[in-house]
């Protein structure tokens, strides 16, 4: 009996010895989502921003036909997307990708599939002015905002000193300021990279190992496990037509470089688990798939199936905790508020 427990015990040891050198590995390719709000380059996250973000956000009458909110597409209550292959948005049109979520979006190098806008302030005043998700113009999200007293209060207290506070540019700041504060902390990854090794189960670190020995995390690492930079969908072989439409060329729009045809980035993994479909093209609705696609697409290898559900079970320990976020009451029109328009 002695035998056997000091067998147990030195299995445990080595078996300890292990998860601390994964550990080790990890740290030095991902960093944990902090626990407090991150800062924004050229715009201080105040209390009165977020608050204001936040109404924005959910407000549709930023919207042309006053019914599409930027929650529509990117639910707080799902992940932070809308789990649409690609997104619907004005007068039920269908928009040409998949909506990636606003979670953590605040880590990202740059935002969208194609990177074209460099931060949150940048991105947010493209779907609002999209034809197929918001179809608005600033001036009419500016006639609106000024309409509505209660908003134009919360512009200026929200950007203090300023000339005229009710701006289309101030919108896009305050939407960035609440976005940082959508963030999903204390993952069962993150505590592990925090140092609790037990919290990952055996199946969940062979999969973390997987994910480094593999490759994987070559492309995505950092706190995101992705979201940093740009490859090729298909690096050894391009997917088929039916996972990578042949219409989408990615970075190619938007760097005019022959060598950028089908370039994305590469996709932020974190709540992986909560926002299928995936790829840019949402063709994909099993997240095995995803990896096995990945396997022969990024690294041109046919995973075993032990090892595709390893690495998912891996990302589904990326899940953190969802921002508990109470829903605004927003201001109610008056006489001056633009009609919606179909
Ligand atoms: C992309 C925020 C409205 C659909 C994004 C991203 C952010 C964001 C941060 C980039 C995320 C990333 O790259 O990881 C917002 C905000 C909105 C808004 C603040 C309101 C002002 C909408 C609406 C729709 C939509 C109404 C659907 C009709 C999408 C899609 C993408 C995207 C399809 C990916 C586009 C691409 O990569 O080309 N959004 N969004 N968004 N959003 Fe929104
Ligand atoms: C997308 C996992 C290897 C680059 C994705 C997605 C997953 C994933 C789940 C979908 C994200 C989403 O839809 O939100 C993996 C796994 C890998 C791996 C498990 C290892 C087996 C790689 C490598 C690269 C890479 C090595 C770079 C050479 C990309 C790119 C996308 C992506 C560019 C976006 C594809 C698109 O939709 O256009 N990855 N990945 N991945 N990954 Fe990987």
């Amino acid at each position: 009996a002695t035998t056997l427990l000091a067998c147990t015990a030195l299995l445990a040891g080595m078996a300890s010895a292990q998860s601390n050198e994964l550990l080790n590995d990890a740290k030095d390719m991902f960093k944990p989502i902090p626990s407090v709000v991150p800062a924004v380059k050229d715009n201080a996250v105040t209390g009165e921003k977020v608050e204001l973000g936040k109404m924005l956000f959910f407000d549709p009458r930023l919207s042309s036909s006053g019914l599409i909110s930027c929650n529509t597409c990117h639910n707080l209550g799902m992940g932070g997307d809308d789990n649409l292959e690609t997104s619907i948005g004005h007068g039920w049109q269908k928009g040409p990708r998949n909506a990636p979520t606003v979670f953590n979006a605040v880590f990202n190098a740059a935002q969208f599939w194609d990177g074209r806008a460099e931060d949150l302030k940048a991105q947010a005043k493209g779907p609002v002015q999209a034809g197929v998700e918001m179809a608005s113009t600033p001036a009419r999200v500016e006639a609106t905002l000024a309409s509505l007293p209660d908003y134009v209060e919360r512009f200026g207290k929200a950007f203090p000193g300023e000339e005229k506070p009710v701006n289309f540019d101030n919108m896009a700041k305050a939407i960035e300021a609440f976005e940082a504060t959508l963030i999903t902390p204390a993952s069962r990854f993150d505590q592990f990279l925090e140092g609790n090794t037990k919290v990952l189960t055996t199946m969940e670190q062979e999969g973390l190992k997987l994910f480094m020995d593999k490759g994987c995390a070559s492309c995505h690492g950092g706190v995101n496990l992705g979201g940093e930079g740009y490859y090729a969908f298909g690096v050894v072989e391009k997917p088929g037509a039916d996972i990578l439409p042949a219409g989408d060329k990615g970075r190619f729009a938007v760097t005019q470089t022959a060598d950028e045809e089908y370039v994305f980035r590469a996709g932020p993994l974190r709540n992986i688990e909560l926002t299928a479909p995936y790829f840019h093209s949402g063709k994909v609705w099993d997240l095995e798939q995803a990896v096995a696609i990945m396997g022969t697409s990024q690294l041109g290898e046919k995973l075993a199936d032990n090892e595709i559900k390893a690495i998912t079970a891996f990302l589904k320990t990326l899940t953190g905790e969802q921002p508990k976020v109470i829903y605004p009451i927003l201001p109610v029109e008056t006489a001056t508020t633009p009609k919606p328009e179909a």
